[in-house]
């Protein structure tokens, strides 16, 4: 959903499958091989159990309907494809209907280590394993509803909620960090900083402070917050998010850790 990309969506043909080239099909094997070997070190547990149970193609791009054929009977959760860019209220609509909004484009190779909009290989691999674990799907279906009812003025603050959780969420297991967000466990050099580097800030997990942090979508997080466990995320859905989001309005954004950009405050 970043405001500027310079992909173009693929379109499925007459039976809602999408083409790729050998030349993208070996991007995403490629990125799941060098991810696979890094993930069993960094990411999280529920994260990896996910992975497991979605068993998908390391050699080729998986098609939507593949996935969701895998995560339906776990949590009620499907994939669809769409268009490159989507705005904030189809995005929380999708969400809502236990739908995840999928990127159909897959990265060219000068941008096989970041890129700032989600593509297929992010939102497949680094989402929908997540979307197995019935906690974490919980969390982004109220994400949704909770946005369905949140006017379009005030998204970037209910955003900042998923950035920080579903997108760039740590988690503590066994006393070691682990990376639980989609942006960290599909991104080859972010999930391994995320954990092992000495820069970046890890803040204990607060609703109202998440609400308050601004960040920067083209940057590797300075600020992270953690997790003790998956069923937080529960408490978190069960809260009254748009009394917190006025409470956070009311005491205002927290100053930036970093250079604005023009790029600031986007999702992915
Ligand atoms: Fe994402």
């Amino acid at each position: 959903m970043a405001k500027h990309t310079n992909y173009t969506a693929k379109s499925a043909d007459s039976s809602g499958f999408i083409g790729y080239s050998a030349k993208e099909h070996s991007v995403w094997s490629d990125l799941f091989n060098q991810q696979e070997a890094n993930i069993q070190h960094y990411a999280a547990n529920e994260y990896l159990y996910g992975l497991e149970k979605l068993a998908m193609p390391s050699d080729r791009i998986p098609q939507c309907s593949e996935i969701s054929q895998r995560l339906k009977p776990l949590t009620g959760w499907t994939v669809a494809p769409v268009p490159a860019l989507i705005s904030f209220g189809r995005f929380f609509k999708t969400l809502s209907e236990k739908t995840f909004p999928a990127a159909s484009f897959i990265r060219n190779r000068a941008d096989f280590d970041y890129i700032k909009e989600p593509d297929i290989f992010h939102e497949i691999f680094g989402h929908t394993p997540l979307l197995t674990d019935p906690s974490f799907a919980n969390f982004s279906e109220t994400i949704g509803k909770i946005g369905l009812q949140v006017k379009p003025a005030d998204y970037s603050w209910l955003i900042r909620l998923y950035w920080f959780t579903i997108e760039f969420g740590l988690i503590k297991q066994n006393g070691i960090y682990k990376a639980l967000g989609s942006g960290l466990n599909s991104s080859p050099t972010e999930l391994i900083y995320s954990i092992d580097s000495p820069v970046p800030e890890r803040r204990e997990f607060n609703v109202i402070d998440i609400l308050r942090t601004p960040y920067r979508i083209d940057i590797h997080q300075p600020i992270y917050y953690v997790i003790d466990e998956i069923d937080d995320l529960l408490q978190v859905a069960e809260r009254d998010l748009l009394s917190d989001i006025k409470k956070a309005q009311s005491l205002g954004l927290y100053e930036m850790t970093y250079e604005p950009s023009q790029t600031t405050e986007l999702t992915a």
